[in-house]
């Protein structure tokens, strides 16, 4: 894991003042540092009978299509809206200021799946819980969330559902 931390940016400022971001572009062009990445997030669902990754755009598509690859599962892309081409439905959530909408397509998980959602960071939890929202009308058997970074003093964890096991690579 420290292999993993000592790659990881911060980046002082940035999207504004204030905020340190936790940059991990450093860390996916790194090969081995990529490579640990797909092997620790596949590890944490090897005996589950995963069949489908579903990752939220943009940055929880190169985690999610990894993991997905690793588990020999399907990869499902959660995308902002008017992206996806077929019929989606959509969930909406509270950004910083004002609201933000996610959409999937409507036929992309069936009853039988077991799935794993997955972000890059886990902050307040607006984004995943409005991801989970929409795996979730989809009645799919089981549903894991799962994120790479989690920074534990937004508490993004209180607004996700207490029966999707939750679980990070790395918390700050
Ligand atoms: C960031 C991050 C997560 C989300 C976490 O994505 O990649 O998806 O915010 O925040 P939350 O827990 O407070 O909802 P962003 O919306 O910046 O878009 P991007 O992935 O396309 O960069
Ligand atoms: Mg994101």
């Amino acid at each position: 894991m420290e292999y993993l931390k000592q790659r990881i940016r911060d980046v002082y400022d940035f999207p504004k003042k204030g905020i340190v971001f936790k940059d991990l572009t450093t860390l996916f062009k790194d090969p081995r540092g990529l490579h640990i990445i797909g092997w620790d997030l596949s590890q944490l669902y090897r005996d589950k009978g995963v069949t489908k990754v579903v990752g939220i755009e943009s940055r929880g598509f190169i985690g999610g299509s990894i993991l997905a690859f690793e588990l020999g599962a399907g990869f499902v892309p959660v995308r902002k809206p008017g992206k996806l081409p077929a019929d989606t439905i959509q969930a909406s959530y509270d950004k910083e200021y004002g609201k933000d909408v996610i959409e999937i397509h409507r036929d992309a998980i069936t009853p039988d799946d077991i799935v794993v959602l997955h972000d890059d960071v886990l902050a307040t939890g607006g984004t995943m819980a409005a991801a989970y929202e929409l795996v979730k009308s989809m009645n799919p058997k089981k549903i894991y969330i799962n994120f790479i970074i989690e920074l534990s003093a937004l508490n993004g964890r209180a607004v996700l559902p207490a029966d999707a096991e939750v679980t990070s690579l790395i918390t700050y």
